[in-house]
């Protein structure tokens, strides 16, 4: 690790050598950098930073000379261990070592913005990063490297190539119909709801939002100046009658019927065609935010809402921050057809100017090949077995109010809370403690309601892992064990809806 990469900021004020020395001291300090560790060498560093090589040299000998690094001659630099040797423990396993649940908290915020980059355990949206094809991905990377890092700006609207490789894939997998035009590309699924807000609706409009819901979604309407009309969800989806009678003049609504964020809910094939129904009677839109419609565990993933789109009024998101990974910043949006120029021109309007050519050429690669498909398909065997381990090291603790809804898809499970159990609190404590966890009350803007915590399997890599992980959890939030540990179906645990 770079102390550019710690994320802090040159200060002009201070010597250069004594900006390095100061930031690798806290690194170490802090844990961030574990005893064996090996430090870049001179040259890198001060190639890495624009410095002298003096200057990181000047840096390391006072590390060194104070006891917190070890100079091993051409083994290289290395953090050394508290007795002020050089540990024998191997980078690799001393990274892995600040993995395991006893690693420092990491400091995130309740929607898992890790400032450090580093994920806290559990982390809700987190695909499984041990499991991503990095080699692959490196050679496609090497691919277009030369050719694909224009120094001029991308295309607004996104890369043609993305844009086609997209059209197909959401043809054959997700049934919708649309032409690489009608395909925007943005960094992200705030990005393209603020477009659709922007380009489709005046300011004050009203909107449809899932309660409870994806937070950012109310956070970017309510930022843009729009009413937000909170619609209640029962077993079939969102509750088109309940919004058709108390919010009839809303503009547009955002749902997630794949598979509903944060309930899991698969929203009815009545339901869908009540809404588009309303959408169609009231000239309103709808934005389907496909987050992980992929990730299905029984049968075959559902048809996109937006493949039922008669009336064509349904705007569709995909991202591949669960696919692939979140880091790439990298989303989609299917508008309709008569929708098509209205959002080339708006694209170019948009604050955040475009996404970079070089990974999209690249993503554009992974999904021509095929490789986007196989993952997918991997990654649908790899979470239904994660999936059930976590779950069964939950079993113990299920019981005295708590409980398990498994539901067919997605990346995380919801463990209902007692309304006893202040699930906002727990949530705190579980992220002071280091696990992403997200609590159901936040994600209806703290409205009173069912009471629950979301906790992502995705990178449960063991059984044995999962029980460590639900132990020192439930003990962070000193819930204990209702059964035995080992028994594998809890009391509270629910049948998949
Ligand atoms: C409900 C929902 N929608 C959309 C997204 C995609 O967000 P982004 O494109 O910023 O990665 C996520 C990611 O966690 C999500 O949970």
């Amino acid at each position: 690790m770079t102390p550019q990469a710690a994320g802090t900021e040159p200060n002009a004020a201070t010597p250069l050598h004594l900006q390095i020395y100061s930031r690798y001291k806290s690194l170490i300090v802090r844990g961030r950098m574990a005893p064996g560790e090996r430090v870049p060498s001179l040259r890198v560093l001060a190639v890495e930073l624009g410095v002298a090589r003096g200057t990181v040299e000047a840096a390391y000998d006072r590390l060194i000379g104070e006891g917190y690094l070890v100079a091993k001659g051409p083994a290289g630099t290395f953090v050394a261990d508290k007795a002020g040797s050089a540990a024998a423990v191997p980078a690799r396993r001393a990274r892995a070592a600040r993995a395991t649940p006893a690693a420092p908290p990491a400091r995130h915020d309740s929607m898992g913005f890790y400032e450090d980059g580093k994920p806290p355990l559990l982390q809700m949206g987190l695909p499984a990063l041990d499991a991503f094809p990095r080699k692959l991905w490196t050679r496609l990377l090497a691919r277009h490297a030369r050719t694909a890092t224009a120094l001029t700006r991308p295309p607004a609207a996104g890369l043609p190539a993305l844009r086609e490789a997209l059209a197909d894939y959401l043809h054959r997998s997700r049934g919708i119909e649309a032409h690489a035009q009608q395909i925007f590309i943005l960094p992200a699924y705030t990005a393209a709801l603020g477009l659709v807000a922007q380009t489709l609706l005046r300011r004050g409009d009203s909107c449809w939002i899932e309660t409870p819901g994806f937070p950012p979604t109310s956070h970017v309407l309510a930022q843009l100046g729009y009413r937000l009309a909170r619609i209640p969800l029962d077993e079939q989806g969102l509750d088109v009658a309940h919004g058709r009678d108390r919010h009839p003049g809303a503009r547009l609504a955002v749902v997630t019927p794949s598979h509903q964020s944060p309930t899991g809910i698969t929203m009815s094939l009545a339901r869908r065609n009540a809404l588009l129904d309303w959408a169609g009677e009231h000239n309103a839109w709808i934005m389907e935010d496909d987050y992980d419609g992929e990730y299905r565990y029984r049968g075959h993933p559902l048809p996109a809402l937006k493949s039922l789109d008669r009336v064509d009024r349904v705007l569709y998101c995909g991202t591949l921050s669960k696919v692939l990974f979140p880091g790439l910043r990298l989303a989609y949006l299917v508008v309709p057809e008569s929708q098509r120029e209205a959002f080339g021109a708006a694209c170019l309007r948009t604050l955040h100017g475009g996404c970079p050519e070089l990974f999209q050429a690249v993503a554009a690669d992974f999904i021509r090949e095929g490789h986007f498909a196989r993952h997918i398909k991997r990654m649908r065997t790899l979470y239904a077995r994660r999936r059930a381990m976590l779950a069964d090291a939950l079993a113990p603790y299920l019981g005295h109010g708590l409980s398990l809804e498994l539901r067919d898809g997605g990346m995380h499970l919801l463990i209902g809370l007692p309304d006893h159990l202040d699930d906002v609190a727990l949530a705190r404590r579980g992220r002071e403690a280091g696990y992403g966890l997200q609590a159901l009350t936040d994600w209806r803007d703290g409205e009173p309601g069912r009471r629950g915590l979301m906790v992502s399997f995705t990178n449960v890599a063991t059984p044995v892992q999962a029980r460590e992980l639900v132990a020192n959890l439930m003990a962070a939030l000193q819930l204990p064990a209702a059964a035995p540990p080992g028994k594998t179906t809890g009391p509270g645990r629910r049948a998949p809806a």
